[in-house]
Protein backbone atom coordinates (compact mmCIF):
# COMPACT_ATOMS: atom_id res chain seq x y z
CA UNK A 1 0.00 0.00 0.00
CA UNK A 2 1.25 3.75 -0.75
CA UNK A 3 3.08 5.27 2.32
CA UNK A 4 1.96 8.69 3.12
CA UNK A 5 5.53 9.65 3.72
CA UNK A 6 6.55 8.13 0.38
CA UNK A 7 8.49 11.00 -1.36
CA UNK A 8 12.18 10.85 0.24
CA UNK A 9 13.18 7.47 0.53
CA UNK A 10 12.89 4.08 -1.16
CA UNK A 11 10.66 1.12 -0.75
CA UNK A 12 11.49 -0.92 2.37
CA UNK A 13 11.66 -4.14 2.88
CA UNK A 14 8.29 -6.15 3.23
CA UNK A 15 9.90 -7.46 6.34
CA UNK A 16 10.14 -4.33 7.69
CA UNK A 17 6.89 -2.84 6.54
CA UNK A 18 5.45 -5.69 8.83
CA UNK A 19 7.07 -5.08 11.78
CA UNK A 20 6.60 -1.39 11.38
CA UNK A 21 2.88 -1.91 10.87
CA UNK A 22 0.66 -1.51 13.40
CA UNK A 23 -2.99 -1.35 11.86
CA UNK A 24 -3.90 -5.09 13.09
CA UNK A 25 -4.05 -3.14 16.39
CA UNK A 26 -5.17 0.03 15.86
CA UNK A 27 -7.50 -0.61 13.10
CA UNK A 28 -10.27 -0.54 16.17
CA UNK A 29 -9.47 3.18 16.12
CA UNK A 30 -11.28 3.58 12.81
CA UNK A 31 -14.04 5.52 13.91
CA UNK A 32 -12.51 7.68 16.43
CA UNK A 33 -10.31 8.55 13.57
CA UNK A 34 -12.75 9.22 10.88
CA UNK A 35 -14.82 11.49 13.09
CA UNK A 36 -11.23 13.18 13.88
CA UNK A 37 -11.00 13.51 10.16
CA UNK A 38 -13.99 15.18 9.96
CA UNK A 39 -13.43 17.82 12.19
CA UNK A 40 -10.59 18.62 10.62
CA UNK A 41 -11.94 19.02 7.42
CA UNK A 42 -15.02 21.33 8.96
CA UNK A 43 -12.09 23.32 10.70
CA UNK A 44 -10.35 23.61 7.30
CA UNK A 45 -12.94 24.52 5.19
CA UNK A 46 -14.45 27.35 8.03
CA UNK A 47 -10.86 28.91 8.69
CA UNK A 48 -10.44 28.87 4.80
CA UNK A 49 -7.60 27.00 4.35
CA UNK A 50 -9.01 24.94 1.87
CA UNK A 51 -11.87 25.59 0.47
CA UNK A 52 -15.38 25.52 1.85
CA UNK A 53 -16.62 22.89 -1.13
CA UNK A 54 -13.18 20.72 -0.74
CA UNK A 55 -14.03 20.60 3.09
CA UNK A 56 -17.71 19.20 2.78
CA UNK A 57 -16.79 16.50 0.02
CA UNK A 58 -14.26 15.23 1.97
CA UNK A 59 -16.58 14.93 5.42
CA UNK A 60 -19.27 13.11 2.94
CA UNK A 61 -16.53 10.78 1.58
CA UNK A 62 -15.49 10.31 5.48
CA UNK A 63 -19.18 9.51 6.07
CA UNK A 64 -19.59 7.22 3.74
CA UNK A 65 -16.38 5.48 4.84
CA UNK A 66 -17.31 5.32 7.90
CA UNK A 67 -20.58 3.64 6.83
CA UNK A 68 -19.43 0.93 4.44
CA UNK A 69 -16.84 0.33 7.41
CA UNK A 70 -19.42 -0.65 9.52
CA UNK A 71 -21.66 -2.12 7.13
CA UNK A 72 -19.26 -4.49 6.58
CA UNK A 73 -18.79 -3.65 2.92
CA UNK A 74 -15.18 -1.84 3.50
CA UNK A 75 -13.08 -4.10 5.24
CA UNK A 76 -10.29 -2.36 6.75
CA UNK A 77 -7.00 -3.71 5.20
CA UNK A 78 -4.17 -5.23 7.15
CA UNK A 79 -1.67 -4.79 4.70
CA UNK A 80 -1.68 -0.42 5.37
CA UNK A 81 0.80 0.86 8.16
CA UNK A 82 -1.79 2.16 10.31
CA UNK A 83 -5.42 3.12 10.58
CA UNK A 84 -4.43 6.88 9.68
CA UNK A 85 -2.86 5.70 6.18
CA UNK A 86 -5.52 3.55 5.61
CA UNK A 87 -8.40 6.33 5.97
CA UNK A 88 -6.37 8.56 3.97
CA UNK A 89 -5.83 6.32 1.02
CA UNK A 90 -9.26 5.24 0.80
CA UNK A 91 -10.53 8.99 0.79
CA UNK A 92 -7.80 9.99 -1.88
CA UNK A 93 -9.07 6.26 -3.72
CA UNK A 94 -12.32 7.92 -3.33
CA UNK A 95 -12.26 11.36 -4.49
CA UNK A 96 -8.63 12.10 -6.08
CA UNK A 97 -6.51 14.68 -5.28
CA UNK A 98 -9.05 16.39 -2.92
CA UNK A 99 -8.26 13.81 -0.17
CA UNK A 100 -4.76 14.60 -0.21
CA UNK A 101 -5.58 18.57 1.26
CA UNK A 102 -7.39 16.55 4.71
CA UNK A 103 -3.62 16.13 5.95
CA UNK A 104 -2.78 20.24 5.84
CA UNK A 105 -1.96 21.46 9.26
CA UNK A 106 -2.22 17.95 10.69
CA UNK A 107 0.03 14.95 11.35
CA UNK A 108 -0.05 11.38 12.74
CA UNK A 109 1.29 12.57 15.90
CA UNK A 110 -1.18 14.57 17.19
CA UNK A 111 -3.83 12.67 14.63
CA UNK A 112 -2.91 9.92 17.38
CA UNK A 113 -2.74 11.74 19.98
CA UNK A 114 -6.13 12.83 19.72
CA UNK A 115 -7.75 9.33 18.61
CA UNK A 116 -6.46 7.65 21.45
CA UNK A 117 -7.96 9.82 23.63
CA UNK A 118 -11.18 10.27 21.49
CA UNK A 119 -11.18 6.09 22.07
CA UNK A 120 -10.43 6.53 25.65
CA UNK A 121 -13.16 8.85 26.81
CA UNK A 122 -16.11 6.59 25.38
CA UNK A 123 -14.29 3.66 27.01
CA UNK A 124 -14.10 5.49 30.49
CA UNK A 125 -17.72 6.60 30.09
CA UNK A 126 -18.53 2.56 29.91
CA UNK A 127 -16.77 1.67 32.45
CA UNK A 128 -18.35 4.33 34.79
CA UNK A 129 -21.45 3.15 33.98
CA UNK A 130 -20.58 -0.63 34.70
CA UNK A 131 -19.11 0.61 37.79
CA UNK A 132 -22.49 2.23 38.63
CA UNK A 133 -24.44 -1.37 38.00
CA UNK A 134 -22.06 -2.77 40.09
CA UNK A 135 -22.38 -0.45 42.50
CA UNK A 136 -26.32 -0.84 42.58
CA UNK A 137 -25.99 -4.59 42.45
CA UNK A 138 -23.65 -4.83 45.63
CA UNK A 139 -26.15 -2.41 47.40
CA UNK A 140 -29.21 -4.65 46.58
CA UNK A 141 -27.65 -7.35 47.69
CA UNK A 142 -26.26 -5.57 51.07
CA UNK A 143 -29.88 -4.26 51.27
CA UNK A 144 -31.09 -7.77 51.93
CA UNK A 145 -28.62 -8.77 54.09
CA UNK A 146 -28.67 -6.43 56.75
CA UNK A 147 -28.95 -8.82 59.51
CA UNK A 148 -27.61 -11.72 58.28
CA UNK A 149 -24.47 -12.17 60.49
CA UNK A 150 -20.91 -12.82 59.68
CA UNK A 151 -17.83 -13.33 60.92
CA UNK A 152 -14.93 -10.80 60.17
CA UNK A 153 -11.40 -11.76 59.81
CA UNK A 154 -8.39 -10.74 60.48
CA UNK A 155 -5.19 -12.29 58.74
CA UNK A 156 -8.07 -14.85 57.69
CA UNK A 157 -8.77 -15.81 61.24
CA UNK A 158 -12.25 -15.16 63.11
CA UNK A 159 -12.15 -11.55 64.41
CA UNK A 160 -15.64 -10.03 65.38
CA UNK A 161 -18.93 -10.44 63.82
CA UNK A 162 -20.23 -8.40 61.03
CA UNK A 163 -22.67 -9.02 58.84
CA UNK A 164 -22.66 -9.89 55.19
CA UNK A 165 -24.27 -5.48 54.10
CA UNK A 166 -21.07 -4.58 56.32
CA UNK A 167 -18.44 -6.92 53.90
CA UNK A 168 -20.41 -6.12 50.81
CA UNK A 169 -20.24 -2.49 51.32
CA UNK A 170 -16.81 -2.04 52.22
CA UNK A 171 -16.47 -3.44 48.10
CA UNK A 172 -18.96 -1.02 47.90
CA UNK A 173 -16.97 1.72 48.83
CA UNK A 174 -14.12 0.37 47.17
CA UNK A 175 -15.74 0.25 43.90
CA UNK A 176 -16.81 3.80 44.50
CA UNK A 177 -13.69 5.03 44.43
CA UNK A 178 -12.89 3.51 41.53
CA UNK A 179 -15.55 5.15 39.86
CA UNK A 180 -14.42 8.44 41.25
CA UNK A 181 -10.61 8.13 39.80
CA UNK A 182 -12.23 6.49 36.54
CA UNK A 183 -14.01 10.08 36.83
CA UNK A 184 -11.24 11.72 37.44
CA UNK A 185 -9.07 10.05 34.82
CA UNK A 186 -11.79 11.27 32.12
CA UNK A 187 -10.91 15.07 32.40
CA UNK A 188 -7.54 14.40 30.61
CA UNK A 189 -9.43 12.72 27.90
CA UNK A 190 -11.12 15.89 27.04
CA UNK A 191 -8.56 18.03 26.43
CA UNK A 192 -7.86 18.21 22.51
CA UNK A 193 -4.56 17.51 21.51
CA UNK A 194 -5.05 18.10 17.35
CA UNK A 195 -3.53 21.31 15.91
CA UNK A 196 -0.25 20.51 17.58
CA UNK A 197 0.36 18.46 14.62
CA UNK A 198 3.83 16.79 14.33
CA UNK A 199 5.27 19.03 16.98
CA UNK A 200 5.74 22.45 16.95
CA UNK A 201 2.48 23.75 16.03
CA UNK A 202 1.78 25.11 12.37
CA UNK A 203 1.83 28.52 10.12
CA UNK A 204 -1.77 27.73 8.72
CA UNK A 205 -4.62 29.82 10.80
CA UNK A 206 -5.84 27.04 12.33
CA UNK A 207 -8.71 27.39 15.31
CA UNK A 208 -8.10 24.07 17.32
CA UNK A 209 -10.94 25.52 19.66
CA UNK A 210 -13.53 25.46 17.36
CA UNK A 211 -11.61 21.51 16.54
CA UNK A 212 -12.16 20.45 20.18
CA UNK A 213 -15.41 21.56 20.53
CA UNK A 214 -17.00 19.86 17.14
CA UNK A 215 -15.50 16.75 19.01
CA UNK A 216 -16.96 17.76 22.24
CA UNK A 217 -13.89 17.91 23.74
CA UNK A 218 -13.77 20.80 26.28
CA UNK A 219 -10.40 22.42 26.27
CA UNK A 220 -7.20 22.32 24.20
CA UNK A 221 -4.04 21.01 25.01
CA UNK A 222 -1.18 24.22 25.98
CA UNK A 223 1.55 22.81 24.53
CA UNK A 224 1.99 21.42 21.38
CA UNK A 225 5.28 19.39 22.11
CA UNK A 226 3.73 17.89 25.63
CA UNK A 227 0.68 17.18 23.44
CA UNK A 228 2.18 14.82 21.07
CA UNK A 229 4.64 13.48 23.94
CA UNK A 230 3.14 12.01 26.54
CA UNK A 231 0.56 9.19 27.26
CA UNK A 232 0.29 10.00 31.13
CA UNK A 233 -3.91 9.98 30.23
CA UNK A 234 -2.98 6.25 29.07
CA UNK A 235 -1.09 5.46 32.08
CA UNK A 236 -3.74 7.08 34.80
CA UNK A 237 -5.98 4.87 33.21
CA UNK A 238 -3.99 1.94 33.25
CA UNK A 239 -3.67 2.45 37.05
CA UNK A 240 -7.23 3.00 38.26
CA UNK A 241 -7.83 -0.03 36.05
CA UNK A 242 -5.23 -2.21 37.71
CA UNK A 243 -6.55 -0.74 41.17
CA UNK A 244 -10.14 -1.53 40.39
CA UNK A 245 -8.65 -5.08 38.99
CA UNK A 246 -7.33 -5.43 42.64
CA UNK A 247 -10.34 -5.15 44.47
CA UNK A 248 -12.32 -7.46 41.86
CA UNK A 249 -9.25 -9.97 42.63
CA UNK A 250 -9.92 -9.81 45.90
CA UNK A 251 -13.44 -10.00 45.92
CA UNK A 252 -13.13 -13.11 44.10
CA UNK A 253 -10.28 -14.80 46.24
CA UNK A 254 -13.55 -14.31 48.68
CA UNK A 255 -16.25 -15.70 46.28
CA UNK A 256 -14.01 -18.74 45.55
CA UNK A 257 -13.51 -19.12 49.44
CA UNK A 258 -16.82 -18.39 50.87
CA UNK A 259 -18.38 -20.52 48.00
CA UNK A 260 -16.00 -23.73 48.75
CA UNK A 261 -17.29 -26.71 50.99
CA UNK A 262 -15.02 -25.29 53.77
CA UNK A 263 -16.95 -22.16 54.54
CA UNK A 264 -20.24 -22.68 52.28
CA UNK A 265 -21.23 -18.89 53.29
CA UNK A 266 -22.72 -18.56 49.47
CA UNK A 267 -23.40 -20.53 46.54
CA UNK A 268 -22.46 -19.46 42.97
CA UNK A 269 -25.17 -20.02 39.94
CA UNK A 270 -24.96 -22.44 37.97
CA UNK A 271 -24.97 -19.84 35.36
CA UNK A 272 -21.29 -18.79 36.67
CA UNK A 273 -19.90 -22.19 37.28
CA UNK A 274 -18.04 -24.97 35.37
CA UNK A 275 -18.06 -28.65 35.77
CA UNK A 276 -15.02 -30.69 35.95
CA UNK A 277 -14.35 -33.15 32.76
CA UNK A 278 -13.55 -36.08 35.23
CA UNK A 279 -14.71 -35.46 38.58
CA UNK A 280 -18.91 -35.46 38.23
CA UNK A 281 -19.30 -34.03 41.40
CA UNK A 282 -17.78 -30.61 40.66
CA UNK A 283 -19.16 -26.91 40.43
CA UNK A 284 -16.14 -24.89 40.14
CA UNK A 285 -15.42 -21.12 40.28
CA UNK A 286 -14.30 -20.40 37.06
CA UNK A 287 -15.77 -16.98 36.21
CA UNK A 288 -14.29 -15.58 39.93
CA UNK A 289 -10.68 -17.52 39.30
CA UNK A 290 -10.44 -15.66 35.58
CA UNK A 291 -11.28 -11.87 36.55
CA UNK A 292 -8.41 -12.92 39.61
CA UNK A 293 -6.21 -14.49 37.07
CA UNK A 294 -7.10 -11.38 34.79
CA UNK A 295 -5.48 -9.06 36.78
CA UNK A 296 -1.87 -9.77 36.18
CA UNK A 297 -2.21 -8.47 32.30
CA UNK A 298 -4.01 -5.65 33.70
CA UNK A 299 -0.86 -4.65 36.06
CA UNK A 300 1.10 -6.26 33.36
CA UNK A 301 0.01 -3.50 30.68
CA UNK A 302 0.61 -0.79 33.37
CA UNK A 303 3.93 -1.36 33.83
CA UNK A 304 4.79 -2.40 29.87
CA UNK A 305 3.76 1.09 29.20
CA UNK A 306 5.52 2.88 31.79
CA UNK A 307 8.66 1.21 30.62
CA UNK A 308 8.17 1.57 27.30
CA UNK A 309 7.88 5.71 27.98
CA UNK A 310 10.13 6.07 30.38
CA UNK A 311 13.15 7.05 28.53
CA UNK A 312 11.92 8.37 25.79
CA UNK A 313 13.42 12.04 24.52
CA UNK A 314 10.76 14.23 23.18
CA UNK A 315 8.54 14.86 21.39
CA UNK A 316 6.94 11.66 19.66
CA UNK A 317 8.74 8.29 18.84
CA UNK A 318 7.83 4.95 17.45
CA UNK A 319 8.24 3.19 20.61
CA UNK A 320 4.75 4.78 21.28
CA UNK A 321 2.95 3.14 19.12
CA UNK A 322 3.31 0.42 21.67
CA UNK A 323 0.72 2.12 23.58
CA UNK A 324 -2.27 1.16 22.39
CA UNK A 325 -2.06 -2.76 22.65
CA UNK A 326 -1.07 -2.98 26.25
CA UNK A 327 -4.15 0.09 26.85
CA UNK A 328 -6.68 -1.74 24.71
CA UNK A 329 -6.09 -4.86 26.50
CA UNK A 330 -6.88 -3.52 29.63
CA UNK A 331 -9.87 -1.40 28.47
CA UNK A 332 -11.24 -4.86 27.30
CA UNK A 333 -10.15 -6.44 30.28
CA UNK A 334 -12.01 -4.54 32.94
CA UNK A 335 -15.19 -4.10 30.64
CA UNK A 336 -15.39 -7.96 30.49
CA UNK A 337 -14.78 -8.65 34.18
CA UNK A 338 -17.64 -5.71 35.46
CA UNK A 339 -19.79 -7.03 32.45
CA UNK A 340 -19.88 -10.74 33.45
CA UNK A 341 -19.21 -9.80 37.19
CA UNK A 342 -22.55 -7.84 37.71
CA UNK A 343 -25.02 -10.63 36.82
CA UNK A 344 -22.77 -13.06 38.79
CA UNK A 345 -22.98 -11.20 41.88
CA UNK A 346 -26.55 -10.46 41.62
CA UNK A 347 -26.75 -14.18 41.77
CA UNK A 348 -25.51 -15.37 44.21
CA UNK A 349 -27.00 -17.14 47.18
CA UNK A 350 -26.11 -16.43 50.21
CA UNK A 351 -26.21 -19.32 52.97
CA UNK A 352 -27.50 -17.34 55.81
CA UNK A 353 -27.74 -19.80 58.53
CA UNK A 354 -23.72 -21.29 57.87
CA UNK A 355 -22.53 -17.48 57.93
CA UNK A 356 -24.63 -17.43 61.61
CA UNK A 357 -23.10 -20.62 62.57
CA UNK A 358 -19.65 -20.20 61.85
CA UNK A 359 -20.33 -16.51 63.95
CA UNK A 360 -21.17 -18.09 66.81
CA UNK A 361 -18.19 -20.40 67.10
CA UNK A 362 -15.24 -18.41 66.76
CA UNK A 363 -14.89 -16.74 70.39
CA UNK A 364 -15.67 -13.45 68.31
CA UNK A 365 -17.51 -12.04 70.94
CA UNK A 366 -14.47 -12.14 73.67
CA UNK A 367 -13.62 -8.07 72.81
CA UNK A 368 -17.63 -7.61 74.10
CA UNK A 369 -16.60 -9.55 77.31
CA UNK A 370 -13.64 -7.46 77.98
CA UNK A 371 -15.01 -4.35 77.01
CA UNK A 372 -17.99 -5.67 79.20
CA UNK A 373 -15.54 -6.06 82.65
CA UNK A 374 -13.54 -2.53 81.62
CA UNK A 375 -17.37 -1.15 81.75
CA UNK A 376 -17.65 -2.92 84.95
CA UNK A 377 -14.52 -1.05 86.73
CA UNK A 378 -11.58 -3.64 86.10
CA UNK A 379 -9.02 -2.06 83.68
CA UNK A 380 -8.56 -3.25 79.89
CA UNK A 381 -5.44 -4.77 80.19
CA UNK A 382 -6.53 -6.72 83.28
CA UNK A 383 -10.22 -7.66 81.71
CA UNK A 384 -7.87 -8.85 78.41
CA UNK A 385 -5.98 -11.00 80.09
CA UNK A 386 -9.17 -12.63 82.27
CA UNK A 387 -11.01 -12.90 79.08
CA UNK A 388 -8.14 -14.75 77.57
CA UNK A 389 -8.04 -17.40 80.03
CA UNK A 390 -11.45 -18.03 80.04
CA UNK A 391 -11.90 -18.21 75.89
CA UNK A 392 -8.62 -20.81 76.62
CA UNK A 393 -10.78 -22.77 78.91
CA UNK A 394 -14.17 -22.50 76.75
CA UNK A 395 -12.01 -23.97 74.17
CA UNK A 396 -11.06 -26.78 76.38
CA UNK A 397 -14.32 -27.53 77.28
CA UNK A 398 -15.81 -26.96 73.64
CA UNK A 399 -18.27 -24.38 74.76
CA UNK A 400 -18.85 -20.66 73.53
CA UNK A 401 -19.19 -18.00 75.12
CA UNK A 402 -22.37 -18.25 75.82
CA UNK A 403 -23.03 -21.78 76.92
CA UNK A 404 -21.05 -21.00 80.33
CA UNK A 405 -22.89 -20.67 83.33
CA UNK A 406 -23.13 -17.36 85.46
CA UNK A 407 -22.12 -18.93 88.22
CA UNK A 408 -18.75 -20.47 86.44
CA UNK A 409 -18.35 -16.68 85.28
CA UNK A 410 -18.34 -15.46 89.18
CA UNK A 411 -15.75 -17.93 89.82
CA UNK A 412 -13.52 -16.07 87.45
CA UNK A 413 -14.77 -12.30 88.74
CA UNK A 414 -17.77 -11.33 91.12
CA UNK A 415 -18.19 -8.53 88.78
CA UNK A 416 -20.58 -10.91 86.36
CA UNK A 417 -23.63 -11.36 86.74
CA UNK A 418 -26.63 -12.01 84.46
CA UNK A 419 -26.37 -8.98 82.30
CA UNK A 420 -23.29 -10.30 80.60
CA UNK A 421 -25.56 -12.87 78.07
CA UNK A 422 -27.01 -9.59 76.74
CA UNK A 423 -24.03 -8.12 76.00
CA UNK A 424 -22.16 -11.40 74.48
CA UNK A 425 -24.58 -12.52 72.63
CA UNK A 426 -23.27 -12.60 69.04
CA UNK A 427 -26.11 -10.17 67.36
CA UNK A 428 -26.52 -7.79 70.21
CA UNK A 429 -22.67 -7.34 69.98
CA UNK A 430 -23.43 -6.53 66.10
CA UNK A 431 -26.30 -4.36 66.95
CA UNK A 432 -24.30 -2.28 69.42
CA UNK A 433 -21.41 -1.55 66.87
CA UNK A 434 -23.00 1.62 65.71
CA UNK A 435 -19.92 3.71 65.42
CA UNK A 436 -20.50 5.49 61.83
CA UNK A 437 -19.32 2.63 59.47
CA UNK A 438 -19.53 0.31 61.69
CA UNK A 439 -21.45 -3.09 61.02
CA UNK A 440 -24.62 -2.46 62.85
CA UNK A 441 -28.01 -2.43 60.17
CA UNK A 442 -28.87 1.26 61.11
CA UNK A 443 -25.38 1.89 60.12
CA UNK A 444 -24.43 -0.19 57.36
CA UNK A 445 -28.30 1.24 55.76
CA UNK A 446 -26.86 4.73 55.69
CA UNK A 447 -23.67 3.39 54.02
CA UNK A 448 -26.25 1.80 51.00
CA UNK A 449 -27.93 4.87 51.38
CA UNK A 450 -24.82 6.92 50.31
CA UNK A 451 -23.82 5.08 47.53
CA UNK A 452 -27.26 5.24 46.19
CA UNK A 453 -26.97 8.84 46.59
CA UNK A 454 -23.32 8.92 45.14
CA UNK A 455 -24.67 6.97 41.85
CA UNK A 456 -27.39 9.16 41.14
CA UNK A 457 -24.68 12.17 40.58
CA UNK A 458 -23.21 10.51 37.84
N1 LIG B 1 0.93 4.36 14.17
C1 LIG B 1 1.53 5.44 14.87
C2 LIG B 1 1.29 5.26 16.36
O1 LIG B 1 0.38 4.61 16.70
C3 LIG B 1 0.96 6.75 14.44
C4 LIG B 1 1.89 7.91 14.57
C5 LIG B 1 2.95 7.81 13.60
N2 LIG B 1 3.78 8.96 13.57
C6 LIG B 1 5.01 8.91 13.08
N3 LIG B 1 5.67 10.01 13.08
N4 LIG B 1 5.53 7.82 12.59
O2 LIG B 1 1.99 5.75 17.19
Amino acid sequence: MSKLWKGRMDENDPVADSFNSSISIDGVLYKQDIIGSIAHAVMLGNTGIIKKEDSELIVSSLEEILEDIEAGKLIISKTEEDIHSFVENELTKRIGDKGKMLHTARSRNDQVALDIRLYLKGKTEEIINLLSLFLDAIAEKANENLNTIMPGYTHLQKAQPVTYAHYLMSYGMMFLRDLERMKDSLKRCTVSPIGSCALAGTTYPIDRVMEGELLGLKEISKNSMDSVSDRDFCLEFMSNAAILMMHLSRLSEEVILFSSGEFNYIEISDAYSTGSSIMPQKKNPDIAELVRGKTGRVYGNLFALLTVMKGLPLAYNKDMQEDKEALFDSVDTVINCLKVYIPMLKAISVKKEAMEKAAAYGYMNATDLADYLTKKGMPFRDAYKLTGKIVADAIKMKKSLEEIKIEEYKAYSPVFSEDLYGVIDIKECVKRRNSEGGPAPESVKSQIDYIKEEIKKI
